[in-house]
């Protein structure tokens, strides 16, 4: 079946579903996903939203999550982006309120002036500043933003449903580059559908699938990212990929995320022989910002032969620990671990895209009409290493500024009248066949995924990288012959867009010469004094 329709979002994570609520007055909307409704990152987050609520609290200040963003962010952070973030980071959290998402509040009444809220801290903040609901803030977002979505008769959300490219008016030979719609797999009837819209936003998440060991859902395999590369948007930092520093190391729950929240309230990292090892690394030590707390474990790892290192919060009572993180609390014990008891092993993981498609302050694209939103864009926010809990705050603040922006030019019946005589043309499906080599894809996808984890991880070098751009090349040719031959699939589309992303990434890795917050190269270990963003554009690009 093919739709028409005003906004077309790809994605129903925190972006999709705020940009959706924010137009859903006056515009039809339909929000996709390639899996169910709730299986993007969002419903997996756990640390919660950061935002200065209530200046009177606590003596935290606007200015001093800034300062906190920029020094996380190793110093190239857009600061103007980083103030209109801080500064709406309180009417983004009242905006979660007021749709019923249920943060914690505190145990005793608050007094006078006092916001009710009970805030967490994690690594790089220098207050309490993250609103949080118990240890599943992201579940709770994701739950209450889709009850929401599902209560209004303008809002459509087709699940299953796996964007393959976005049509422009360039690629149909017209002028200018204005987006059109996207070709969409409907995964029940394997049928290619076409949706026509006026705007098209990503909102599909990061890419973080691209290395084989990540806590990040299925679904982030930088799907957005790819499109809007093909299509001739600039991307931007994509050699800062966040690893976490702590997540499960266990043969039958490996990934799994113990949230940075726990070493605010205490947690330390250890050897095997329970011996503190942040002391020696940084003097913020367990609190210290994500990039040195994860190459410190690295390090530790390296340098000790072992498989992993310890997060212990054994030392707090048992009951303290259970109230506050009762997810993680449960999902170890049900490995055997009972963290309230024994320390945890760990493992850094492949986490968050701190870069991503370019866009301006109302998350606009260079192709007009196209808007990324959350952690498919990159808006500047985060520099060389985001500050925790800044990810889901940016979701809030940019669907709602792209949000306003639709609404000023809704409007505009001339657009929409241009829009309706245009001619797409259906997805063309007689060239190609049924794959019957599907081991061909699996295989090329586990040979990608480790040799990102291998070549493009933690520590980085020359000869590394260069290594890690020879294979993809030879995987690029491999499956570009399957894709013109074999009818799509999710897991040939999937793969060709992680193949584009590792590319951009290692390309991105190779243009920085130096060694800043996520990047980390042996063959340039010092910062340079002065630097800024990588930008990278397809058309500058031979192949
Ligand atoms: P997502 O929530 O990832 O949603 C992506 C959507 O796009 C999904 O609906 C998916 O199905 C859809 N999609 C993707 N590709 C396609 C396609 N081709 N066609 C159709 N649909 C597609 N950040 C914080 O700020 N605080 C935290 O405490 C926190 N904890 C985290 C814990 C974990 C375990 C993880 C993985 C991340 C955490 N983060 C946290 C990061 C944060 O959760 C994410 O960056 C954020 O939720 C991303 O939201 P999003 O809306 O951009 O994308
Ligand atoms: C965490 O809870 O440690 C993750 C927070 C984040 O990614 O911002």
């Amino acid at each position: 079946m093919d739709y028409t329709t005003d906004c077309l979002i790809i994605g129903s994570g925190a972006a999709g579903l705020t940009l959706a609520l924010g137009i859903a007055k006056k515009a039809k909307v339909i929000v996709l996903s390639k899996a169910d409704v709730c299986a993007g990152s969002t419903n997996y987050a756990q640390g919660g939203i950061a935002g200065v609520y209530n200046i009177k609290d606590d003596q935290d200040s606007i200015e001093a999550h800034i300062k906190d963003t920029c020094i996380a962010g190793a110093y190239i952070c857009d600061e103007k982006v980083v103030r209109y973030v801080a500064e709406h980071a309180h009417d983004s959290i009242q905006w979660l309120i007021d749709a019923g998402v249920p943060f914690d509040q505190k145990e005793e009444p608050a007094e006078a002036e006092q916001s009710p809220y009970h805030l967490h801290r994690e690594g790089g903040h220098s207050h309490r500043r993250i609103f949080h609901a118990e240890d599943h803030t992201g579940r709770s977002i994701q739950e209450t933003l889709v009850q929401r979505a599902k209560e209004n008769p303008n809002i459509t959300i087709l699940e299953d449903r796996y964007a393959i490219d976005l049509i422009t008016t360039k690629k149909l030979g017209l002028p200018g580059n204005k987006v059109l719609g996207a070709y969409v797999l409907n995964e029940d009837s394997d049928h290619v559908e076409t949706i026509k819209a006026r705007y098209v936003a990503l909102c599909s998440g990061g890419a973080s699938k691209v290395y084989q060991y990540t806590c990040n859902p299925e679904v982030s395999s930088g799907d957005g990212i790819a499109m809007a590369w093909r299509a001739g948007c600039r991307v931007a930092n994509m050699e800062f990929n966040q690893f976490h520093p702590t997540t499960l190391y266990n043969a039958a729950d490996r990934n799994f995320l113990l949230t940075e929240a726990l070493r605010g309230e205490g947690a330390t990292l250890e050897r095997k022989d329970g011996t503190r090892f942040m002391p020696e690394y940084d003097e913020r030590c367990e609190l210290a910002p994500r990039d040195i707390v994860a190459r410190a474990i690295d390090h530790e790892m390296k340098k000790t032969g072992a498989d992993c290192m310890y997060l212990n919060i054994s030392h707090k009572p048992a009951e303290f620990v259970k109230k506050h993180f009762p997810t993680i609390y449960e999902r170890c014990l049900k490995v055997g671990i009972d963290i309230t008891k024994q320390p945890i092993p760990i493992v850094p993981a492949a986490h968050f895209s701190c870069g991503g498609v370019m866009v301006d302050n109302k998350a606009r694209t260079d192709i007009q009409g196209l808007y990324a939103i959350g952690e498919v864009a990159y808006t500047g926010l985060h520099g060389a290493n985001r500050l925790a809990s800044n990810s889901l705050l940016e979701c809030v603040v940019y669907g709602q500024a792209a949000a306003k922006d639709i609404l000023k030019h809704l409007d505009d019946d001339s657009e929409a009248s241009e829009l309706d005589d245009i001619q797409i043309p259906a997805w063309d499906e007689s060239r190609v066949t049924d794959s019957d080599e599907e081991v061909v894809i699996t295989h090329n996808w586990h040979e990608l995924r480790l040799m990102m984890w291998d070549y493009v991880g933690i520590v980085r070098t020359n000869k590394r990288l260069e290594r890690a751009m020879h294979r993809i090349n030879l995987l690029k040719r491999e499956v570009s012959e399957y894709y013109s031959n074999f009818k799509v699939s999710k897991n040939l589309l999937e793969l060709r867009n992680l193949l584009q992303v590792a590319e951009i990434i290692v390309r991105s890795a190779q243009e920085r010469h130096e060694s800043r917050g996520l990047h980390y190269s042996l063959d340039y270990p010092q910062t340079l004094e002065h630097s800024g963003p990588t930008i990278l554009a397809k058309d500058s690009i031979k192949d």
